[in-house]
């Protein structure tokens, strides 16, 4: 049989149940407590090693994908190019990302197509299937939410989010997201919170154990009490609006209510799926944001759906 020289990889989004956000560290990162859930909307990720000397060629498709950079711009081209180094291999790879996951959302978009990415490289230039923890490494040096991406489930972070360790958990949760107009860039939401922080000393992050307790127990009621985000009053400081939606979530039965990482997207904890359809359509209906998704939660990292000889 030809060995296949082609993977299509299934990546997920993810959402921050709890973000503690500690102080500012030396190299520019905040040290972070958090706990990552990876939620049902995808992006796919199709990589061919082409091995004809030509390069590396990266295109996007899907949904907003017309502000999604295609070179050396988006993190997947780095990853492609640092596993290419790690693996001794020419980057004759053709990437084409498929976007289901919200651009600029929160949803660490961008660090799921360098996962899978990484997972591509692992799978079509490792024969033995490549070790997990030399990805994991891979993956931390290419961004704070990478190494969750290749995790899936639901994980503790810790470090500057890319120490992550996976939570027990059971049950689904159902989740519902509103896009925001317009975006929030990470580091200006960063900034935002040192300076609303500035004149008190600033704790180590910590994790409230009620939110691990809830994802255990399969818990809804009480996920939704123990959400928490420490970059939400800053994210809502650069976007107003976003108080505004979040305020439509328990009027309209959310469990719970949070920005996504830094934002801008809302994230809505809602008890089953007949919840979920209530909220977002009185979120569609509010005209405050630009769109609705619905998702569950947790899902697999980054995986392998299909192996091609092209
Ligand atoms: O790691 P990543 O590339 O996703 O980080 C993007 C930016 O977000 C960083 O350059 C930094 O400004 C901010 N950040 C931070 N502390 C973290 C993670 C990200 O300040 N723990």
């Amino acid at each position: 049989m030809v060995k296949p020289n082609s993977v299509r990889v299934r990546v997920p989004a993810k959402v921050n149940l709890s973000l503690g956000v500690g102080p500012l560290r030396d190299d520019g990162f905040h040290e972070l407590a958090t706990v990552y859930q990876a939620l049902s909307l995808y992006d796919e990720v199709e990589v061919t090693d082409r091995a004809d000397g030509r390069g590396l060629h990266l295109t996007v498709a899907g949904r907003e994908s017309a502000t999604v950079p295609d070179g050396q711009g988006n993190l997947a081209w780095q990853a492609a190019a640092m596993a290419a180094h790690v693996f001794h291999r020419p980057p004759d790879l053709t990437i084409t990302i498929d976007k289901g996951i919200p651009v600029a959302g929160g949803m660490a978009g961008g660090s799921a197509d360098a996962a899978a990415v990484l997972r591509a490289c692992g799978h079509l230039w490792d024969p033995q299937g490549h070790p997990e923890f030399e990805l994991m490494e891979l993956a931390a040096q290419l961004g704070s939410d990478v190494p969750f991406a290749l995790l899936g489930g639901t994980a503790v972070g810790t470090g500057r989010g890319e120490v992550v360790t996976s939570a027990m958990g059971s049950g689904e949760f159902h989740w519902v997201l509103a896009l925001s107009e317009g975006q929030l860039p990470t580091p200006a939401v960063y900034r935002r919170i040192d300076e609303i922080r500035a004149d008190r000393e600033v704790p180590a992050p910590t994790i409230d154990p009620s939110v691990l307790l809830a994802v255990r127990t399969g818990d809804a009621v009480a996920l939704g009490a123990a959400l928490r985000n420490d970059l939400q009053p800053a994210a809502c400081a650069l976007m107003p609006v976003l108080e505004m939606l979040l305020d439509l979530g328990p009027e309209h039965g959310a469990l719970g209510s949070i920005v996504s990482g830094s934002g801008p997207t809302c994230a809505f904890l809602v008890a089953d799926e007949d919840a979920a359809l209530e909220l977002a359509v009185a979120l569609s209906a509010s005209g405050l944001c630009r769109a609705v998704r619905r998702a569950t939660g947790p899902v697999a990292g980054a995986s392998i759906v299909e192996e091609l000889s092209v």
